[in-house]
């Protein structure tokens, strides 16, 4: 459908696709007349919230009249604690998204170049179209970043290189030394950034923590989230790790008071819950056993994954299968605007989501 005011957008606007979240249980539910559905479709954690995080809420409360704290001063403390960083490294985000957007806006513009994998994450070419970048896609190797197809892109043009460490949809993860080289490679003139939003869930030896290399690399921005194994999706908070001189440009396009008080609290509250955050991991582990089995069990092939989603391989359209599954009340994500013909990325939901998810795959197939 043609926008009559596309013409007076800036440039970059006119090509950019919305952003394709999962759908809603609600809106599925309305929109078909069932209930009971479950939702595995946007890599969210399925426990529900830390009770601690609920607590931390509550005392919130009263508080609501009032602005949050635009600097985030006890959420940032507390992050500066657990990174052995000072608080002048961090950025706070309305998720990790947000940091990734403003990284965008301070180190792109036209003329830069974006540099990330096929099949990377979808918010990479989304912010770097909306500032007027040009995008550079290297070609995966195996559906994972091939880092030397990367490194052959890099150009004087180079603004960003993107990595997400493990990648979303795909699931896949690069190893500590080829990393490591990859990063030291670069010329120190570009930005490279470290998605880790999966990172607690990584338990692989080689998996790096890229947030150790920060004093070696100035150019080097690490996001983490507090959406998917703290569980705090619905609030949206996230954050960057990196020199304090790139934290105070992100700073200067941040928006003053990006991160709510509901948010911070919860992710203060998050960080104190230990035992939450090994629960999450655990069940992940298991999910993604039960799962992939169940893949196997239907000769199904999929993309090993160290993240709390998989992406399988159904063997035919996955958008056909995704509506075919909608109707047996189960939500999914085809990821075929990925590149990734015929896969549904499937995140690991509770025992009994992941047995439904297993049945009705099986039945629609
Ligand atoms: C690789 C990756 N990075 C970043 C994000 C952004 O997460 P949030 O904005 O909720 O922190 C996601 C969310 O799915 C993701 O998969």
């Amino acid at each position: 459908m043609s926008n009559k005011f596309v013409s007076l957008a800036a440039p970059g606007i006119a090509n950019l696709q919305p952003y394709v979240p999962g759908k809603p249980v609600t809106e599925l539910e309305r929109e078909l007349g069932i209930s009971n559905s479950v939702k595995l479709a946007s890599n969210e954690n399925p426990l529900g919230p830390s009770p601690q995080v609920v607590q931390a809420l509550h005392g919130e409360i009263a508080g609501l009249t009032r602005y949050p704290d635009g600097a985030a001063y006890a959420l940032r403390t507390a992050l500066a604690e657990k990174h052995g960083v000072d608080p002048a490294c961090i950025t706070i985000g309305n998720g990790s998204n947000d940091v990734l957007d403003m990284i965008a806006r301070v180190f792109l513009h036209r003329g830069r170049e974006s540099l990330f994998s096929q099949h990377a994450f979808a918010v990479y070419p989304l912010s770097s179209m909306a500032v007027g970048a040009e995008l550079k896609v290297a070609p995966a190797r195996d559906r994972g970043h091939d880092l030397e197809a990367m490194r052959q892109l890099v150009s004087p043009q180079t603004g960003v290189v993107w990595i997400a460490n493990p990648n979303n949809p795909t699931g896949t993860w690069l190893q500590r030394d080829a990393l490591y080289r990859f990063v030291q490679d670069l010329p120190a003139g570009v930005i490279v950034v470290i998605d880790e939003a999966y990172f607690e869930y990584v338990g692989e030896d080689d998996y790096p923590d890229a947030s150790q290399w920060l004093d070696e690399f100035p150019n080097l921005v690490v996001t983490r989230t507090f959406s998917k194994a703290y569980g705090l999706a619905a609030l949206r908070i996230g954050y960057g790790l990196s020199h304090p001189d790139i934290a105070d440009l992100l700073n200067r396009v941040r928006q003053p008071f990006n991160a709510n008080s509901f948010a911070q609290a919860a992710a203060v509250a998050a960080l104190g819950d230990v035992d939450y955050l090994r629960r999450s991991v655990a069940f992940n582990n298991q999910g993604m056993v039960q799962l992939t089995r169940g893949f196997e069990r239907l000769g199904l092939n999929y993309i090993p994954s160290v993240g709390n989603f998989v992406t399988v391989d159904v063997g035919r359209s996955a958008t056909e299968v995704d509506m075919a599954l909608l109707r047996e009340g189960v939500i999914t994500r085809p990821v075929e605007n990925y590149g990734l013909q015929n896969c549904l990325r499937i995140s690991i939901g509770l025992e009994e989501e992941n047995a439904r998810l297993l049945a009705s795959l099986e039945k629609v197939l």
